[in-house]
């Protein structure tokens, strides 16, 4: 019987991060303060501990990863590949489907291969409590079970449309202990004041983000943690693609496509970087491999917005980065994906991105549902929507292959496990979701907000 699943040792979990810094053509625009000029460590270690800003700066490519880190990491690291062999047969085509599935860990999604890392920092630097947002609830949890294993307090702004779709991400957080708060919120100044502005407010990660790095900022005691889109982030993540590459050398093949959601970027850069690597050096036996993140058309920061200096939450507290973004005040429609809805992008996604080193598709609601229902009736899991874009891309590709004859080898990242997202596939059998396309609401709001971005290149 031919294989379908490449599990790696645990002596195989990685020793190091990639940090895709030190393989880009040119330097990364640095981030701004509030004057303009280059913002310092100094400036933001009254939210993050030294260690995380100097992974943040860092030009090395390669970080270690601490021991204590590692070991815990053995809860459910190294992530299985998987051939994804009864998709391939249901939709008939050439192509070879090899999917890593991250929802094998605790939490349910790649979020953890940061949230253990970012906590352990913040404990070693004395840090008791720690801020933060999430989306769909996703990062949330990882952070509510980091800092549980570490005993360190955490507080969560979940974005009010999702802590309304998905209750029970809401009983896992407070399970592990997290105190979960719908943003916008009472608590915070950027709260009351965006509900003044409007009281029926869905939330957005931007909005959450504010509220978390406002409090964070106020007090000594507390740190701030973000999920996704920060350089050190996405380092963090690079742990998928480095054991992916491992274990497609086990399968004896090699992927033609990189394929992975795109909210913030971390799950994208995770799994593409270290393929990136390989590009950046000609590529693996003289051939690069195609980098493809997927976004909403409701939220398409890549595809449809500025590549110019912005900030990263809808406040204006955090420095301003240089990223493809939508306006720091654009509220995105309420799609189920709640971990894409996010205003810009990571400043290292999108500068490979304006340097054309990789390519971006955006892709419907409804399409993603489709493809999403495709795979859990042929592989059995049922994806996170934020996961089923990538399949929905996957799925369009494989469909090409079909008609060309061509049999490529087409990688995507299963961020997640849907399990909490039930009641959003019950919408999407019911018929009660929409697409919002490129040319309705979301066009005219994003040009109203991108009038409101910082004046800098
Ligand atoms: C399951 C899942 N996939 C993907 C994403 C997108 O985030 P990122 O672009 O940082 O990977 C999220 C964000 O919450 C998520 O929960």
């Amino acid at each position: 019987m031919e294989s379908l699943n490449f599990l790696l040792p645990q002596s195989e979990i990685p020793t190091h991060w990639y940090n895709v810094t030190a393989d880009l053509p040119t330097p990364p625009p640095p981030p701004l303060g509030a004057d303009g000029k280059p913002a310092t460590p100094e400036q933001m270690n009254a939210i993050f501990p030294m260690a995380i800003l100097e992974q943040e700066m860092s030009s090395e490519r390669w970080i270690p990863i601490p021991q204590e880190v590692r070991e815990i990491y053995r809860l459910w690291r190294p992530s299985p590949l998987v051939r994804a062999a009864r998709l391939e047969a249901m939709l008939g085509t050439p192509a070879k489907i090899y999917y890593k599935y991250e929802g094998v860990s605790p939490a349910g999604s790649h979020k953890p291969n940061t949230a253990v890392p970012q906590v352990y920092y913040n404990r070693q630097a004395g840090i008791r409590r720690i801020t933060t947002e999430t989306g769909a609830g996703q990062w949330g949890c990882a952070l509510a079970l980091a800092g549980q294993m570490f005993g360190v307090e955490t507080r969560v702004y979940m974005v009010k449309v999702s802590y309304d779709q998905k209750p029970y991400r809401r009983s896992m957080m407070r399970t592990w202990g997290a105190e979960v708060f719908a943003s916008p919120s009472t608590l915070t100044q950027s709260g009351r004041d965006a509900l003044v502005r409007n009281p029926n407010h869905p939330g957005s990660l931007g909005l959450a983000i504010s509220e978390a790095v406002e409090e964070a900022a106020s007090r000594a005691d507390t740190n701030y943690a973000l999920g996704s889109v920060l350089n050190h982030v996405v380092l963090h993540q690079t742990i998928i693609g480095q054991e992916a590459k491992k274990q497609f050398e086990m399968a004896g093949d090699w992927p033609d496509v990189v394929i992975a959601p795109c909210g913030g970027g971390s799950s994208f850069g995770g799994m593409a970087f270290p393929f990136y690597a390989d590009n950046a050096a000609g590529g693996r036996n003289g051939k690069t491999v195609r980098l493809v993140a997927v976004e909403p058309t409701s939220c398409p920061s890549l595809t449809q917005g500025k590549y110019a200096y912005d900030f990263g939450d809808s406040s204006g507290f955090t420095p301003m980065m240089k990223m493809f973004t939508l306006g720091h005040d654009f509220t995105p429609p309420s799609i189920h994906a709640g971990g894409l809805r996010y205003h810009g992008a990571s400043q290292l996604v999108s500068q490979l991105y304006h340097e054309g080193l990789i390519e971006v598709v955006a892709v419907p609601q409804l399409a993603t549902f489709e493809a999403g229902v495709m795979f859990a009736r042929a592989e059995g899991v049922v994806p996170a929507p934020e996961a089923c874009h990538a399949i929905r891309v996957t799925i369009d590709e494989a469909l090409r292959c079909k008609q060309t004859g061509e049999p490529r080898t087409l990688f995507f990242n299963l961020t997640g496990h849907g399990h909490f997202d039930m009641a959003a596939y019950d919408r999407y059998f019911a018929g009660e979701l929409k697409d919002f396309e490129y040319f309705e609401y979301p066009r005219e709001a994003i040009e109203e907000s991108l009038r409101h971005l910082p004046n800098f290149a």
